[in-house]
């Protein structure tokens, strides 16, 4: 009888396999991840895995059949749905099946799988697509919806994408905060219900929380250890992420543009094509998930990811809005004399009627005030090339003071209710990009720039308000589409941009760090991270973003804000970005000025590391009173950790810091830079030869007691 029910229960087994066999499985994969759909009899398609790479093909028929992959509205599941349309009778429901799908080898490293999918009832169509990154273990997922109905389908909800786990726990960490505080982490227990990190900013993803976030699977993960997942949405305005854990614990991840009064009438035909999602999956920590988005980042989705970056002086916080020709010449000598590359001119240049003497008058007239600048910006290019330096300028395109010749003409560009009181945010008010007419006057503002200066070597683009008063005069009875529409606007400028002045550095700056998505450093090759330069609050800043970024992306000035912080810790806290200055040199003493002299030295001959190497976020500033990161160069011949004591206790016990990332049989000499002149290294071990695996199992005492102190060490191999 035993031996009957054991055949009987093998005969079951295997045409469930056999049935399986005979439906498609796709299979998603980098060099250590797998992302597994299959579809099941019903011919509903199931995320059936995501984790670690799978190798043995006979594998994959054992794996569980898992939670439908796109969840829809209206149909067998209880929970959030990853799309909701409302059909042209009424109907509110789709139920997708699988059609077809294809893989195609993008370029070498590079794989493309695409799952179309069609409902049974309704001409409506979905398809997912999935980018592969082999080597950076990243996938970047965004779907096409489309339909044949005779009139416009309602599209209430859009995800980019939805993923499904199934574990004991799930630990997410947030990186909310404000204007002057971004990216601070912080981690939260997802349990049963909702969790929604979403913003509702219209012009910028974040002001509140960005557009990215990590997961820990099954325990928490450091930096070293732990299974994590890194997301993060393209999308240069309104975003949601929704995590929900159901009844079963399962958790799904929806991730998208913010629905939020955004109900977008679809036409026939039309494709709405959804931002894309990126993620990387780590098995060994935070760290290397950080690694992963750095090296995909660079080379394949920054603008000049590959390209050196510049450094600057700034005049922003040296002179705000009082400044003239004078000033402007003086300050460039500045920056030669810094041997910094380049000299950014911040706002304040332009507007006549209105003339920009502060913030609350002459955005959105981009002529140069005639008795600040006679002569123009021209001049200043000119001068600029005298003296060897670049020259970069400031502006805010999207933007327009109520105090403006351009609002006084053109109030139909400007995004406001037409019946109520305007409110304004810093002053102004955000132009109508969803107006074709409107995307090109901010076209305009860099292309007549440029076409009258084309020696101008760099922007920094600002975008201070978020949308206030949302009322289109353009989209009339379309209002719901208008977040949606201004970023698209966006997005077709900046493409035009790209277009015509395609080696154009630009620099992204919302207020601080409010546009911080790789959607649009896809035309930016940098982004201001937060107008809080305080050393102390960046290392945090910094620390917050570094889990996302590359350093080269994260422009760091070294300022005025802070003043206990001493020159050289202002400085070496944004060498590990991308470094700039905003400070009057002459309110520093001979020495600081050398000091920074050779600062700019140092970084460009570490560029190679900071810049293009790995980064090793060695110890957290949120786990006590010091903290150190390291980069290494990519073959691993030179490395440069930087250590900071930002207010240790009396008489507190420090112990050595490991270092990491090296090669363990190299023979690396020690030695710290970036000294103040006429001091001596107090680090012990300076100047002496250690192997790689001596530095990163025992490590150098990079800590001290003292308060807001800082060390640059460069491990060099020999
Ligand atoms: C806000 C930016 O964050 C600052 O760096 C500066 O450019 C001002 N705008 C200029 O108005």
């Amino acid at each position: 009888m035993k031996g009957k029910l054991f055949l009987l229960i093998c005969f079951l087994c295997i045409s469930c396999i056999l049935k399986a066999a005979d439906k498609p499985v796709i299979k998603i994969g980098t060099d250590r991840v797998n992302l597994i759909y299959k579809v099941a009899d019903n011919g509903r398609l199931y995320q059936s895995y995501l984790g670690k790479s799978l190798n043995h093909a006979s594998d994959i028929a054992f794996l569980p059949m898992g939670t439908e992959a796109y969840l829809t509205n209206g149909m067998e599941d209880y929970f959030e749905p990853a799309i909701h349309v409302l059909h042209n009778d009424g109907n509110p429901s789709l139920l997708l099946k699988y059609f077809s799908h294809s893989v195609n080898q993008v370029s070498p490293g590079v794989e493309e799988t695409v799952i179309t999918l069609q409902d049974d009832k309704y001409p409506v169509t979905v398809i997912m697509h999935f980018v592969a990154y082999q080597k950076e273990d990243l996938i970047k997922t965004y779907t096409e919806i489309s339909h044949k109905e005779k009139k416009p389908v309602v599209l209430h909800k859009y995800a980019s994408s939805m993923l499904h786990f199934n574990r004991d726990n799930y630990l997410l960490t947030e990186f909310a905060g404000d204007w002057a505080t971004e990216a601070h982490m912080k981690d939260v227990p997802l349990e049963f219900g909702k969790k929604t990190l979403d913003t509702k900013l219209g012009s910028r993803a974040s002001m509140f929380t960005p557009p990215f976030f990590q997961l820990a699977l099954d325990g928490k993960a450091d930096e070293n250890s732990g299974e994590v997942i890194v997301g993060s949405l393209g999308w240069t305005g309104n975003f949601q992420f929704v995590f929900e854990v159901d009844n079963k614990n399962e958790l799904r991840v929806i991730s998208g543009i913010n629905p939020y009064a955004s109900e977008y009438s679809l036409k026939p035909n039309e494709i709405f094509r959804t931002p894309d999602f990126y993620f990387t999956y780590s098995f060994n920590g935070k760290g290397q998930a950080s690694r992963n988005f750095h090296d995909w980042a660079r080379k394949y989705q920054v603008k000049d990811g590959d390209k050196d970056r510049m450094t600057l002086l700034n005049n922003w916080e040296a002179t705000y809005f009082n400044f003239d020709e004078k000033k402007l010449e003086e300050l460039m000598g500045d920056a030669v004399e810094l041997g910094v590359d380049m000299f950014l001119l911040d706002d304040g240049w332009f507007a006549n009627k209105y003339p920009r003497s502060g913030d609350h008058q002459g955005l959105g007239d981009w002529d140069e005030t005639a008795d600040k600048l006679p002569n123009g910006v021209s001049h200043l290019t000119e001068v600029a090339k005298e003296k060897g330096v670049k020259f970069g300028l400031w502006i805010e395109p999207e933007m327009v003071n109520p105090k403006s010749e351009l609002y006084e003409k053109h109030k139909d560009w400007v995004i406001h209710l037409p019946n109520r009181d305007e409110y304004y945010f810093r002053n102004q008010m955000v132009l109508d990009l969803s107006n074709p007419q409107v995307q090109d006057f901010v076209f305009g503002v860099v292309d007549n720039l440029m076409t009258k200066n084309p020696d101008i070597a760099f922007f920094k683009w600002d975008c201070n308000s978020p949308i206030t008063n949302i009322y289109s005069a353009y989209l009339k009875n379309k209002q719901s589409h208008l977040y949606i529409d201004y970023v698209r606007g966006l997005y077709n400028v900046l493409e035009r941009v790209k277009a015509k002045y395609p080696k154009l550095p630009m620099m992204l700056c919302s207020g601080g760090g409010g546009r911080s998505d790789y959607e649009a450093l896809k035309y930016f090759t940098e982004f201001w991270p937060s107008d809080n330069t305080d050393p102390i609050e960046r290392l945090f800043i910094q620390w917050g973003y570094s889990q996302i970024f590359p350093a080269k992306t994260m422009c760091a000035h070294v300022t005025t804000w802070n003043k206990n912080a001493s020159i050289k810790f202002r400085t070496d806290v944004a060498m590990m970005c991308k470094l700039g200055f905003d400070i009057k040199l002459e309110e520093l003493n001979e020495t600081e000025e050398a000091y920074c002299r050779s600062a700019v030295k140092n970084y460009n001959a570490l560029k190679p590391a900071i810049l293009e190497g790995d980064q090793y976020r060695l110890v957290s500033p949120y786990s006590g009173n010091h903290t150190s990161t390291m980069f290494v160069d990519k073959n691993k011949k030179k490395a440069v950790v930087f250590a900071f004591d930002i207010h240790p206790r009396y008489a507190e016990k420090t112990l050595p810091v490991r270092l990491e990332g090296l090669d363990t049989n190299k023979m690396y000499r020690v030695k710290e830079i970036n000294g103040m002149p006429g001091t001596n290294s107090s680090l012990q071990g300076n100047g002496q030869l250690y192997s790689g695996e001596y530095l990163m199992n025992v490590g150098l005492p990079l800590f001290t007691t003292s308060q807001l102190n800082s060390r640059v060490v460069e491990i060099v191999a020999e």
